[in-house]
């Protein structure tokens, strides 16, 4: 079988973990800092908070923009779950804007017309590894005044016009969950590069503490446990380090899926945004008879993921958040298919895979 994803933990994650275990530190430490220092220095900006995971990562970013009860945000109807749903535990309402069918990313022609006085900030996502068209969003919000918090759970090391996805909007978001680029077991990251908001950031995961009493109960806001570990930030600091070869890894995979697709009948491979560096979380190819090709994969015993069956207003708790001009989404969850692309693939999977697909479209 070859799997959809496949962490990657060598015995330098494992020699780190038992570091920490030996050390008796096993809460936020020493490690943390070094691995948000690490993880700020990778993305040329000035802060890096470490969280419990990417959702955590996303609600605490969003507080600290100021984002409230009442408030909207623009996002994109095609994502993970925990991008409207970290809106909505922000207390605001997700506005939704449909995708570019090229990139699945958010449509910056669909922001404007979804701005009203009550839009708090625009949350884009980097989906697959892809960084969205940040000039263009980037853009919007200046003229309107608006933050941008940027969605990159899924995309760490990609680059957007030779900038780091850290540091492309007022803060970026990370997940460290295990089938991601890299990983810390679970855990999440803010970047940022506003001091303000990282001190707040520090404050609302660690139970609102005020900034001159971590660790003491002088408590100045409401604040949640959303803290990682010295463990978790072991595994997330080798992890890190290896990020270049695993992403390099990812898009040699990418670059031969897309020669031996490129051309097949029913398949549209991914494609790349002028100044975008993917570094393909996903392969994404879009395929009309999807069911008809997860089968076929299926009996070949190669994995694989429909990242996502729907748009986020298809999710029961967000119909409401629906409008009729959220097509393209709604068509990417009848047609994305999430090829494997992970580092460990041999030339023999990725021959596999491509002869499979192949095979399959000439019976088509
Ligand atoms: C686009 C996106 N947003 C948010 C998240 C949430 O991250 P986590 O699962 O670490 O909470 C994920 C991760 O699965 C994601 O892919």
């Amino acid at each position: 079988m070859i799997p959809i994803a496949k962490p990657l933990i060598g015995q330098e994650e494992k020699d780190a973990v038992m570091k920490v275990l030996d050390s008796g530190m096993m809460a936020s430490g020493p490690k943390v800092r070094e691995f948000e220092e690490a993880f700020a220095a990778a993305n040329g900006v000035k802060h890096a908070i470490a969280t419990a995971s990417g959702t955590t990562a996303l609600h605490a970013a969003m507080l600290c923009a100021g984002v409230g009860r009442g408030d909207e945000v623009i996002t994109t109807a095609f994502t993970f779950i925990a991008t409207p749903n970290s809106i909505l535990m922000c207390g605001a309402k997700p506005v939704l804007a449909d995708i570019d069918p090229r990139t699945f990313n958010m449509d910056p022609l669909k922001i404007e017309a979804r701005i009203t006085p009550k839009t708090g900030a625009i949350l884009p996502v980097h989906l697959y590894g892809q960084p969205a068209d940040m000039d263009a969003i980037l853009k919007i919000a200046d003229r309107h005044g608006l933050k941008v918090i940027g969605d990159a759970c899924q995309a760490h090391g990609s680059a957007y016009k030779g900038k780091k996805v850290g540091g492309l909007s007022h803060a970026e978001c990370f997940s460290m969950y295990p089938t991601k680029n890299m990983t810390s077991s679970e855990g999440g990251m803010i970047t940022t590069d506003d001091g303000g908001l990282a001190d707040m950031a520090r404050s609302v995961i660690n139970h609102g503490r005020g900034q001159l009493a971590l660790g003491t109960y002088d408590h100045v806001r409401l604040g949640y446990n959303y803290r990682t570990t010295d463990i978790a930030a072991a595994i997330g600091l080798e992890q890190l380090k290896k990020l270049g070869g695993f992403n390099k890894r990812r898009r040699e995979n990418a670059a031969y899926l897309d020669d031996a697709l490129e051309g097949v009948k029913g398949v549209e491979v991914p494609f790349v945004l002028g100044g975008a560096e993917h570094v393909y979380h996903q392969y994404t190819i879009r395929v009309e008879d999807r069911a008809s090709l997860q089968a076929r994969l299926r009996e070949n015993g190669i994995g694989f993921g429909v990242y996502y069956p729907k748009a986020v207003h298809e999710y029961v708790h967000l119909t409401q958040y629906g409008h009729d001009d959220l097509k393209e989404a709604e068509h990417a969850g009848r047609e994305a298919l999430s090829l494997p692309v992970h580092p460990s693939l041999t030339e023999e999977d990725l021959s596999k895979i491509a002869g499979t697909i192949r095979e399959w479209a000439e019976k088509q």
